[in-house]
């Protein structure tokens, strides 16, 4: 790997600061839905509170503040449960840069957490003097926010300017489990859901080049019917993306044959060509949970981004379900992510996977083969 790793260093009475990424998804009273993101923190941090870090500071964003202050998405939450996971008391305070920061450091406590670093405007500007008041936090800079990495921002990318740094255990695995991807070995299964094939353009252009296979479920499929001209009445469908659809359709991708379709009070299972005009489309059906499990089943490597169907409605959820235990029952290398498939593997309790990314965008544009800015800035921080 392109960049150096905790081994190089010795932590012993270093001041330390950690990039995490503590973007966890809140609901609408600002409890937090999933702490999967807390919890791939940790392994980091209990190596560096093992290998006597004197001080370790922890920075994060959490939502979209847009550079300005927002009540609802401070850090402290989190910091709460982190405390809890972690085992150690965390000092949360109430700023990331400044002089009650740098005093706050300096006085008693061993763990401290910053406040959201998107309530300055200058971190996703990438801005020089906010990543050097970071920097002089510290003296050894960790990354270990994978799910930022596809971002130009003052913690991940400038700050590596400015003081010598090294990727934590998260973003060491991410990269080696992921970089296993782009060799796959065959057949390599592409498993891709969710309800947006616009989203989805890099993955099916890029890995999609080396899948044997690409299994399209969620509201995708619909898309792709339409720009077939089959009719797919209420279901959801991108109507500005149907040239781009046809252009992405290849031999090696497989339609939903049936879909568990619901209009009014009714759900029933229909095949891909019946579905009624007042009824949408919610779920893939028996038969395509049936041929893709068998595609499944000989797959030697898979990679699984979007749900199967509306998995939060309980009447919906068994295409999810199926995919996601027939991905976790395989031999081969399974790979797991985006932000609605770990909703989704969490809530339905689906968990034996070769790796679950914490990245939503970055683990795309990873597998995209695109340059991610932040690997490569810390790629030239020195030792
Ligand atoms: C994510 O949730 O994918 C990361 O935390 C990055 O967040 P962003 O898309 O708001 O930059």
């Amino acid at each position: 790997m392109d960049f150096n790793t905790l081994g190089d260093f010795d932590f012993r009475g270093k001041k330390v600061l950690v990039r995490l990424d503590l973007n966890v998804s809140l609901d609408k009273s600002g409890k937090i839905n999933d702490v999967m993101r807390i919890k791939a923190a940790l392994p980091t941090l209990e190596y560096l509170v093992k290998n006597n870090a004197a001080k370790i500071i922890l920075m994060s964003h959490l939502g979209r503040p847009d550079g300005k202050v927002v009540q609802a998405l401070r850090l402290d939450g989190v910091g709460v449960v982190l405390e809890e996971f972690l085992g150690e008391k965390i000092s949360k305070l109430d700023d990331c840069i400044g002089q009650s920061v740098k005093k706050a450091i300096g006085g008693p406590g061993r763990i401290f957490l910053l406040e959201n670093l998107r309530f300055h405007k200058e971190e996703e500007s990438n801005d020089s003097d906010f990543a050097k008041s970071l920097a002089a936090l510290a003296d050894v800079y960790v990354n270990d926010a994978f799910g930022v990495c596809h971002r130009s921002h003052a913690s991940v990318d400038a700050v590596t300017r400015f003081m010598p740094g090294c990727a934590g255990l998260l973003l060491e695995r991410e990269v080696r489990e992921l970089s296993k991807v782009m060799e796959p070995e065959h057949p390599f299964v592409l498993i891709v859901g969710g309800a947006k094939v616009s989203g989805k353009v890099g993955v099916l252009e890029n890995i999609g080049k080396k899948a044997d296979r690409i299994l399209i479920g969620g509201a995708m499929p619909f898309t792709f019917l339409k720009s077939e001209g089959i009719s797919v009445g209420k279901s959801m469908v991108e109507d500005d993306k149907m040239g781009l659809a046809k252009s992405l359709m290849n031999g090696r991708m497989v339609l939903p044959e049936d879909f568990v379709i619901s209009s009014k009070s009714l759900v029933k299972t229909v095949p891909f060509n019946e579905i009624p005009d007042d009824a949408a489309g919610m779920d893939i059906g028996e038969k395509t949970i049936d041929s893709f499990v068998k595609i499944i089943s000989s797959a030697r490597t898979i990679v699984w981004n979007g749900p199967m169907g509306m998995f939060e409605d309980k009447k919906f959820e068994k295409g999810t379900i199926s995919i996601g235990k027939a991905i976790s029952g395989s031999n081969g290398t399974t790979i797991v992510g985006g932000g609605d498939t770990l909703a989704a593997i969490d809530k339905l309790k689906l968990d034996s996977y070769t790796h679950i990314s914490t990245g939503g965008g970055a683990m795309l544009e990873f597998l995209e083969g695109r340059s991610l800015p932040a690997l490569e800035a810390l790629g030239k921080a020195k030792k």
